[in-house]
């Protein structure tokens, strides 16, 4: 029985994705491959109410290729069956420490050593208190007192217990003893009505942290310093109305977080967008085009410029002080429009151009042509082209055609995953970047 289910999860995987709040939908990175190939996680799930995200955490861990063990305490069997976290691991589940079965060779210490990190999610206050005074009484506290390796924890609990005096000098010595946090964050608590500082840090952020913890692969992009700007901008009408265009800012944002697992020091300058700032890059929130470019501005110089966002060619004459009002009988009024700064003409022209300049270029029609024009007129290196017309679902969606189009020709990439467009790109740069000129 077990084992039909976890054949039917698995095919299920890729077209049933175990969401949670506003986490974007995961990559269709095949188990197996990617940043954790290979590297085995020891996952001890604690008895919180966020112990349900551990499903979606180890989901994401697999996507990423790596081995996930997991260890429920008694009270996290209350929330969460051994039967669906095994399932989502493929693995098997471990309860407890008195096992006939795993205990003929002392398996709480080998469970504890074959692995290259054990983390901690949810970590409740019960548990951080047995860790900081060395308490071994059950499987997952026994595990963490004899391991060998790196511990990260996300704790998740009541903000009063997060402020628990008790809880706040057993932070204070899991700190001191190398113990890594992740989280937690402020907001609504599920169980309680409340809110304030005591969320797990949602499945993405844990993983970007096993990633920085476990990703021993090349950074040929440290020390190096890229601006970037993401997403739309917003030109206000009123001060209720703007105008808008449909960007999301997902492949901006991934091409930061790409940029920044390659070692760059990223400032990405981001327009109104719905999803979380990426993980490790600095970000400046802007609204309209005028302010996106004082940003970059500001940033400059760098090594390197990825212009990504979706800047509007205009915005309102002269935006009203007052909400505009309809008056019975007058026409609508008639909008003045002016147009905004070029930001990718401005880097590409300036006195501080970086080394490597990279626009984007969205467009409905004659792709390559526009593309090409571009390059001159706005001094870019390189042209990123896609093909936004309301069929091909780019903006806004997570999959992206891409062409690069250069001085010496065009690179033509197949429809991917905007995540993959994303490593490409950051790939390119970073060897862009190692020759001397570009
Ligand atoms: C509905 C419910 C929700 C709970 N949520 C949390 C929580 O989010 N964080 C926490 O530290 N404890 C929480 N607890 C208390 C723990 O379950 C309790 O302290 C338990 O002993 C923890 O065991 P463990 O640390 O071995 O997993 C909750 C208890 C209940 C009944």
């Amino acid at each position: 029985m077990e084992e039909e289910v976890r054949l039917l999860l698995a095919g299920l995987g890729d077209v049933v994705p175990v969401q949670t709040g506003s986490t974007p939908a995961p990559t269709s990175r095949p188990v197996g491959s990617g940043s954790l190939s290979g590297r085995r996680v020891l996952l001890i799930i604690g008895g919180g109410i966020a112990a349900y995200k551990c499903l979606d955490l180890i989901r994401r861990l697999r996507e990423r290729g790596a081995r996930v063990r997991p260890i429920l305490t008694k009270a996290a069997e209350e929330f969460v069956t051994p039967l669906a976290v095994g399932a989502i691991a493929a693995d098997k589940v471990f309860t407890e420490l008195f096992s006939r079965e795993d205990e003929h060779d002392v398996g709480h210490i080998r469970l504890s050593r074959e692995a290259d990190l054990v983390v901690v999610a949810p970590a409740t206050a019960d548990l951080m208190a047995k860790m900081a005074n060395g308490l071994a009484n059950d499987l997952a506290s026994a595990v963490l007192m004899a391991t060998d390796k790196r511990v990260l924890i996300a704790p998740a609990m009541n903000p009063r217990m997060w402020d628990y005096p008790a809880t706040k000098r057993n932070r204070a010595t899991l700190e001191k003893d190398g113990i890594r946090f992740v989280g937690p964050s402020r907001g609504e608590m599920a169980e309680s009505g409340e809110s304030g500082t005591g969320r797990m840090a949602e499945p993405l952020e844990i993983v970007a942290e096993i990633e920085n913890l476990l990703d021993h692969r090349p950074k040929p992009l440290a020390g190096k310093t890229i601006v970037m700007t993401s997403g739309p901008t917003h030109e206000a009408i009123d001060p209720v109305r703007y105008i808008a265009n449909r960007s999301s800012g997902k492949q901006g944002h991934a091409i930061a977080a790409a940029l920044v697992r390659l070692g760059a020091t990223v400032r990405l300058v981001s327009g109104p967008v719905t999803i979380p700032d990426p993980e490790g890059v600095d970000v400046i929130h802007v609204e309209s085009a005028c302010e996106m470019r004082d940003a970059v501005e500001q940033l400059l110089p760098a090594d390197a410029a990825v212009m990504v966002a979706a800047v509007a060619d205009w915005r309102t004459a002269n935006e009203a002080g007052e909400k505009i009002k309809k008056q019975p009988g007058k026409k609508a009024p008639a909008l003045q429009m002016v147009e905004n700064p070029d930001i990718l003409a401005g880097v590409g022209h300036s006195t501080l151009r970086p080394r490597l300049v990279v626009g984007f270029a969205a467009e409905t029609q004659d792709l390559l042509a526009n593309a090409r024009k571009k390059l001159d007129k706005k001094g870019a290196d390189w042209i990123v082209a896609n093909d936004v017309s309301h069929a091909t679902g780019v903006m806004g969606g997570d999959r992206n055609a891409v062409r690069i189009v250069t001085r010496s020709g065009v690179e033509e990439w197949p429809d991917m995953s905007k995540d993959e467009v994303a490593e490409r790109l950051a790939s390119k740069i970073a060897e862009a970047l190692q020759t001397v000129d570009v």
